[in-house]
This record gives C-alpha cells, structure tokens and sequence, in this order.
C-alpha cells in the first residue's frame, strides 16, 4: 500500500482531543496543504479561519445545530468559508457546486496532512450558518459551511464500514 493510501485508510473522524498545543511547523504545513487544494478555473474561492481563543471556539462548539463540545477541546478549530464573489464567472453552477468543492477540497487536504502528522479531526457540517457568521464576524460573501476541529486524539475509535467497491464503483 502507498504512504498515502495508508494515511487515507488510517484517518478517523475524531471528537475527543487532548488540550496539548499544535508545533508551529504542523500549523504551517496544514495551511499549505488548504492552500494546494485544486480550485475551479484556480479561482480559489475559498477562505480559512484559524480559531485559537477557547472562548471563540466555545461559541463555536454551542452554535452547532446541537452542541458539539469536542470543537471547543480542540487546539486548533479551522472554520471553512465559500468565497461567492471569487467564484462569480461561474454562475449558479459555481454558487451551488464549485464553490463548495473548492473549500471541501482543501479540507480534505489539510485532515490528510493532520492524519500524517499523528493528529486528529472531524468534519463538522451541521452548523448554524448564521451564528457561525456573527462570532466570526464574517464579511457576506463568506459563507461558513465546515469546522474541522484539530488536535491530539484521545481516543481511537474503529474503522466505520465502508460499501464494497462493486457497489460503489461501476465499470461501463
Ligand atoms: C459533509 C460531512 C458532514 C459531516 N458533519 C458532521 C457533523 O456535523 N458532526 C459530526 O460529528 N461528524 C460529521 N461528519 C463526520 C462523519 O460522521 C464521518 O466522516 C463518517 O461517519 C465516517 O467516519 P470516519 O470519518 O471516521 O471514516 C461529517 C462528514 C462529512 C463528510
């Protein structure tokens, strides 16, 4: 098995961390592995928040359409924001498809590079749109759709099931 494939098989979504801090060197490679994500028409329409301060990541872990308190465990809290005015050339198609790609993309980068680096996360998608806007104090062309909360895993759960690759793959 590749060195990647083995990172992509082992990676876990992880939602109990320990409190211990992020080096340095980790934060820059997942900020390089968001920023070489492909984007449409290399428009990277996308834009990354890095949420450090406990109180902000605890509004955070509240305003989850539920709470989520292992986001505010987390070290590090990476909030994912749709740019809907870098991706305007693209109309309706890029508004409702491309622009979420490109964030998703990046996203999936940078908990490749955090698996890599010994480190958990967890996408998280059910946020409330609008309180996510006012803690970050968002300007309207960004449009909040994932939280990936990052950190020392403490615990290490089991694979999830996957379907089997004839369901899932088709050859025509
Ligand atoms: C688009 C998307 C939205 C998700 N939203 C949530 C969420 O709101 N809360 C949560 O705990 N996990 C969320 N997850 C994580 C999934 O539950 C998880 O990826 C799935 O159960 C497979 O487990 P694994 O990541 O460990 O392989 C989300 C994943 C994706 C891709």
């Amino acid at each position: 098995m590749s060195d990647l494939l083995k990172i992509i098989k082992q990676r876990r979504s992880i939602r109990r961390f320990k409190r211990d801090a992020i080096p340095e060197a980790i934060i820059e490679k997942l900020k390089q592995a968001l920023i070489w994500a492909p984007s449409a028409g290399n428009l990277q329409s996308r834009k990354f928040y890095f949420v450090f301060n406990q109180e902000t990541k605890e509004w955070l872990a509240c305003h989850h359409k539920g709470t989520r308190w292992f986001v505010a465990e987390a070290p590090l809290v990476i909030v994912g924001c749709a740019d809907e005015k870098k991706i305007e050339k693209y109309g309706e198609c890029g508004q409702s498809l491309f622009v979420i790609n490109d964030v998703s993309l990046s996203i999936q980068n940078a908990m490749l590079v955090a698996a890599d680096q010994g480190l958990g996360s967890c996408w998280v998608g059910l946020l409330d749109e609008g309180k996510v806007r006012k803690i970050l104090k968002l300007p309207k062309h960004l449009r909040p759709i994932v939280i990936l909360p990052i950190g020392y895993a403490k615990e290490a759960p089991e694979a999830k099931e996957r379907s089997s690759q004839e369901a899932v793959v088709e050859v025509r």
